[in-house]
């Protein structure tokens, strides 16, 4: 269950609908876009994949999304990513990997090299936020990191090495900084420049991102090296995917909401 899961839902009927009604498109019949799972059946072709493997993608531009018992993805298509899913990972971990891993690998990779470098994450706590600041420190760089007080331990466990309150502490506090990456879409680049050293590079949520399956690849491997792990704050039923959008739109989500399917 992702951020743009819940944008897509308020978006789909004042926006997506009618413009799928003009244009022929379908909007979105299944919500969400990250799964895990067991192949059941291949469609013709396909010799990647066999009955039985673990795999996990996402279902990203499908009408058909990932909040079901089955999905059908393409194996070779811009639609979705797919991948197996190492024996070391969890269905769980393999579900709330791609989206916030991704997104994170992908602005992270803008901002230019990690190792010895200064990142600043602002956001720490949400999926993209929590990957970010993981991947950061993995790759050498010194991680401060900006969340609400309550999600302090959980951003430090992570791997910041400073961790700073948003609500009570200035931005200024952060000091000196190669990097800035916005993980909530609420830091503008002029707010942030006066901590920004000349030449460092500010990179946000808010820019497109595109996915691809080698960088899941290197993200899953990361993974199962234990090197990096999606965070996991609750584990939902289907039924209750209301109450997962319910949280996301109220901007309280910590790291990855997991929607579990018997
Ligand atoms: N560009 C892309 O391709 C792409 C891909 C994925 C997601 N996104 C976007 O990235 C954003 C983050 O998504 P997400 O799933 O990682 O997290 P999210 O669920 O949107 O964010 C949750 C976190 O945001 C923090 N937060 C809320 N208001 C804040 C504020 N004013 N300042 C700092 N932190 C604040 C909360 O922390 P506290 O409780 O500690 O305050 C919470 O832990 C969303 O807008 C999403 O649409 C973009």
């Amino acid at each position: 269950m992702t951020a743009g899961d819940a944008k897509l839902r308020a978006m789909s009927r004042i926006i997506l609908v009618p413009l799928g009604l003009l244009f022929g498109f379908k909007p979105m019949e299944i919500p969400g876009v990250e799964f895990s799972g067991v192949v059941e059946e291949l469609g013709p072709g396909v010799t990647e994949y066999a009955a039985g493997d673990r795999v996990m993608g996402t279902t990203t531009g499908l009408a058909r999304g990932a909040n079901a018992e089955f999905v059908v993805v393409p194996v070779r298509s811009r639609m979705g990513v797919l991948t197996k899913l190492p024996d070391s990972l969890s269905f769980e971990e393999g579900a709330a990997l791609p989206v916030g891993a991704m997104t994170a690998w992908q602005l992270l990779g803008k901002a230019g090299p990690l190792e010895g470098r200064r990142v600043m994450v602002y956001g720490a706590s949400g999926s993209v936020g929590s990957c970010a600041v993981q991947l950061a420190a993995r790759h050498g760089a010194t991680v401060t990191a900006f969340c609400g007080a309550v999600n302090s331990d959980m951003v430090s466990s992570l791997g910041a090495t400073r961790v700073l309150d948003y609500k009570s502490q200035a931005l200024s506090e952060a000091g000196a900084q190669d990097v800035v990456f916005d993980a909530v879409g609420k830091l503008s680049r002029g707010a942030c420049s006066p901590i920004l050293v000349k030449g460092g590079a500010y990179v946000s949520v808010r820019s497109p991102t595109s996915e691809k399956v080698y960088e899941l690849r290197y993200l899953v491997r990361l993974a199962s090296e234990g090197r990096i792990r999606p965070f996991i704050d609750r584990r939902i039923r289907l039924e209750d995917v209301p109450e997962a959008h319910r949280l996301v739109d109220s901007s309280r989500k910590r790291g990855n909401i997991v929607v579990l399917i018997d």
